[in-house]
């Protein structure tokens, strides 16, 4: 008689952005007609840009005939999409990171998800809190928590780095050491980002404790200010204890299309095992790459042409973030984040929880946001609003949480 994994079983609940679709698709289906605006997933609206669209089209044309038709992928990704990334994501920044070092895959989620295989059953993960969920639940699914305590919403096992308005939503070094620390620069949910210094010192304890760094860099394009590191190679030494993870999806808009990144140094070594012929293996094994119409799409944004698209999509993205910020705090919210991210992290007015303003917001607004209880506990009495909406739509969302 087959058995399961019964540590799916411990999970509570549905995946936090499913569990805010069903409430939402049931409100929408009690309140037929009743316009919603929806700024809770960090799901973009504006369109592929042209040099994207044009290399779809083209690599499209190039699969209808045999002379250029492609079968599988090179399951790292083929060459000419990693050697773009090695040149501008990291060596244009400095950072010595070269193409065999680059994996590429059909997106952050799935990578932030699964690298977690590369390490002990028995490894011990430190996470920020809160957190994007899909760190602690993949490592759940693994085996590698105890239990999930309801009264406070933490797991056993797992080290929490509370990130609160008092250390700046940027959490301090851990007491206890772990295994395996996750870092989301600039952070999802909170929209913080983290100085160099700060970083270092993260590379520092890292390399002292022999744990690595799983630094998930979704957002880089979003960051606007000095001293604020693109990637975690910024900082001497993380090649040997850091682990990257990118996403073409916030910067380019291929969330719906997939494409995404990691970066696992040669000199990511576990005595003598290199966790980049690890990864290699897993690669080889278990996926047979993104597809080429996709890889090219994603090559494109490397064009002078495709990164001032992509310019032009952030600053759309952060106009709104601005808006959505200034109006708030001029309602009188307290309000976070918003200037080197794409999420708002406000405070619940009038001592409300998060999911009560949750329902509050839908059920008054028509706006639907996500609920920072949903990322964490220290998340409690906070709320995430995205500037991936529309212009008008933030406007408008705006307006109706300022007549509330
Ligand atoms: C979010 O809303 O936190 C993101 O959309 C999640 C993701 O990118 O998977």
């Amino acid at each position: 008689m087959y058995r399961i994994n019964e540590n799916y079983q411990k999970l509570p609940g549905s995946y936090l952005f499913s569990t805010i679709a069903k409430k939402v698709a049931a409100y929408t289906e009690a309140n037929p007609g009743r316009s919603i605006i929806r700024l809770g997933i960090g799901d973009v609206t504006q369109p592929l840009t042209g040099p994207v669209i044009e290399a779809l089209h083209s690599a499209v044309d190039e699969m209808g005939k045999a002379e250029t038709f492609r079968g599988y992928a090179p399951d790292l990704g083929y060459a000419f999409l990693r050697e773009a990334i090695a040149e501008n994501d990291f060596r244009a920044r400095g950072c010595d990171i070269s193409p065999d070092e680059i994996f590429v895959s059909d997106g952050a989620k799935c990578d932030s998800g699964n690298i977690q295989e590369l390490f002990a059953a028995d490894s011990k993960i430190a996470v920020c809190d809160p957190v994007y969920p899909v760190y602690v639940d993949s490592n759940v699914m693994a085996g590698r928590t105890g239990t999930y305590d309801p009264a406070t919403g933490y797991w056993s096992d797992v080290i929490y780095m509370p990130c609160t308005e008092a250390n700046g939503f940027v959490a301090d070094l851990p007491d206890e050491t772990p295994d395996l620390i996750y870092l989301c620069f600039p952070n999802n949910p909170t929209g913080t980002a983290i100085t160099k210094d700060r970083l270092a010192d993260w590379v520092r304890y890292a390399r002292e404790n022999g744990a690595v760094i799983i630094y998930d860099a979704a957002y880089e394009a979003y960051i606007s200010e000095e001293n604020v590191p693109h990637s975690v190679y910024e900082i001497e030494g993380a090649r040997e204890c850091a682990i990257e993870i990118r996403s073409f999806s916030k910067n380019a808009g291929f969330t719906g299309l997939r494409l995404g990144y990691t970066v696992v140094p040669r000199d990511l070594r576990c005595g003598d095992v290199s966790l980049n012929a690890m990864w290699a293996r897993r690669h080889g094994t278990k996926y047979n790459g993104a597809p080429y119409i996709v890889q090219k799409a994603g090559a494109a944004c490397y064009t002078d042409e495709g990164k001032a698209s992509i310019r032009g999509l952030v600053a759309h993205y952060m106009k709104n973030a601005r808006t959505i910020k200034e109006g708030l705090k001029s309602f009188g919210y307290t309000v976070y984040g918003g200037v080197n991210s794409p999420y708002i992290w406000l405070k619940t007015p009038d001592g409300m929880s998060s999911w009560e303003f949750f329902d509050f917001l839908l059920e008054n607004a028509g706006v639907v946001g996500t609920p920072g209880a949903g990322f964490g506990p220290n998340g409690e009495g906070f709320f995430r609003l995205t500037a991936f909406g529309t212009y008008e739509n933030s406007l408008a969302a705006l307006e109706r949480i300022k007549a509330l």
